[in-house]
């Protein structure tokens, strides 16, 4: 592999330094660029920049794989709990017993939020998306703990906030549901384990008790652990560059919720169902929509289908349909939208138009039909979505504070109008 890459510019011929990393990807740095040749590079959507070195999340697309600090997914969403995924993640090694009683203590006892962040959600109105309020509330919780602000906290200041905002998460999420319901709230129970607290602050009313089926929890904890980290995905991306300027971490999360909520990133999931729906109420006439979502001038796309890293299957894609079937045999569940979403599935894939594009299933498309399946409300799926995705955003922000990467801050090249004078009113 060459050293160094050629650019030969109005007669000059530099070099750039080659980058490659631990698993052969390959890098042109271009740090120096600008200052070296007064010469910037463009690339809409950053489709061909990387943003940083990483030691966290690696991704083939061309081969459909998924690696959490080394680890395939298939093995950790086989058999891992996902606080231990959140550890892995986020402190680079999987927890030693000590590491995780220590760990799941702390997120287990900073679950409750002020009571005071009550009378903001009552402040929402009826029908609020849930997205919207969870953004809200976590950038909220950073007036709550000024301290997180200070740019020279401690570590253990900064573990504090990190395991703050994983306890705090399911039960703000929760709250927001309750809330959009009318519902009393219901408090987390130091008792149950991360997910089992979670369904019981949704689906416990103070009149009775709610029995967590084993095997939704499981689901979940599935879930959770396929969302967690994707490496500079547009949301992580986010939440990298407002931390770059040094703003607290509860507000760069907030930020990357609401990058989340996009339908072209994390709001596929409910568009998938809502897609769904559709088809089924249109008679389950699966070809017009493919013929649709290939017509340049129809805005209609197939939800769930393509992604801007994997050109082959999203692995995640892959368990997740297994599981589907799973849970629903497990739940006696026949989901009929379930069987549009193969025929759907089997179409597309013959269709020249998605193989040539290297269209595939991706994460959004499978997941949620689970959690209908669980109960889960459809305006909920992106908030589980961003529970799941969460410690890692909190480990791609850790990496980039520890790394001391500067404030981010892209160039542009300017194609507006020059030279203009001003005019006085009556003189245009
Ligand atoms: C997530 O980045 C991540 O890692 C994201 C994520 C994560 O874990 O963080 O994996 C989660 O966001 C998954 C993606 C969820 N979004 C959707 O399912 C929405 C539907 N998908 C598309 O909007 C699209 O595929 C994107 C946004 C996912 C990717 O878009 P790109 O990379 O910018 O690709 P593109 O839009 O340039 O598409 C290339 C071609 C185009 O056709 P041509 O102009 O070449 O003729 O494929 C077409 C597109 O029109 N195309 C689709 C399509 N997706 C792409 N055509 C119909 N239906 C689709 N779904």
């Amino acid at each position: 592999m060459s050293e160094t890459a050629k650019l030969i510019l109005d007669g000059q011929t530099y070099e750039l330094p080659i980058v490659e990393g631990t698993e052969k990807e390959k890098a042109i740095d271009i740090s120096k660029l600008r200052a070296t040749t007064g010469y910037i590079t463009l690339d809409s959507g950053y489709k061909n920049t990387g943003a940083t070195v990483s030691k966290i999340t690696f991704l083939d697309g061309e081969k459909g794989i998924l690696h959490y600090r080394g680890y395939p997914i298939e093995q950790l969403a086989e058999k891992a709990s996902f606080l231990e995924v959140a550890y892995l993640l986020i402190y680079g090694d999987l927890p030693n017993k000590e590491q995780m009683e220590f760990f799941e203590n702390s997120i287990t006892h900073h679950t409750l939020v002020h009571e005071d962040l009550r009378r903001i959600f009552e402040a929402f109105p009826t029908g609020a998306h849930p997205m919207g309020v969870l953004s809200a509330m976590l950038a909220s919780l950073s007036t709550y703990y000024p301290e997180a602000q200070n740019p020279n906290r401690s570590v253990e200041a900064i573990d504090l906030t990190m395991h703050r905002l994983i306890a705090k998460i399911p039960t703000l999420a929760a709250q927001a549901y309750k809330s959009s319901l009318g519902q009393p709230t219901i408090y987390p129970q130091n008792s149950l384990g991360y997910t089992e607290n979670f369904l019981n602050m949704m689906f416990a009313m103070p009149t009775y008790e709610y029995e967590v089926d084993p095997v939704v929890a499981d689901a979940m904890n599935k879930l959770l652990i396929l969302h967690a980290d994707h490496e500079q995905n547009c949301s992580t991306s986010t939440v990298r560059i407002v931390g770059s300027s040094q703003a607290n971490l509860y507000s760069s999360i907030s930020a990357g919720v609401a990058a989340l909520w996009g339908p072209l990133h994390g709001g596929a999931n409910q568009a998938v169902i809502e897609m769904l729906e559709m088809i089924k109420a249109d008679g389950g006439n699966i070809d017009r929509w493919i013929e649709r979502a290939k017509d340049k001038n129809d805005s209609f796309r197939l939800m769930g289908f393509g992604h801007r890293v994997y050109k082959n299957f999203d692995p995640r894609a892959k368990i997740i349909k297994k599981s589907c079937d799973d849970v629903l045999n497990k739940l006696g569940i026949s989901d009929p939208v379930l069987e549009i979403a193969k025929k759907l599935e089997e179409h597309a894939l013959k269709d020249p138009y998605f193989v040539d594009r290297q269209l595939y299933p991706n994460v959004d498309f499978y997941s949620g039909i689970i959690y209908r399946a669980i109960g889960i409300p459809t305006e909920m799926f992106t908030v589980m979505f961003a529970i799941g995705r969460l410690p890692g955003w909190i480990a791609q922000w850790k990496e980039m504070i520890e790394r001391g990467e500067p404030i981010g801050r892209p160039r542009q090249i300017y194609n507006g109008p020059v030279n203009r004078e001003y005019k006085p009113l009556d003189q245009r």
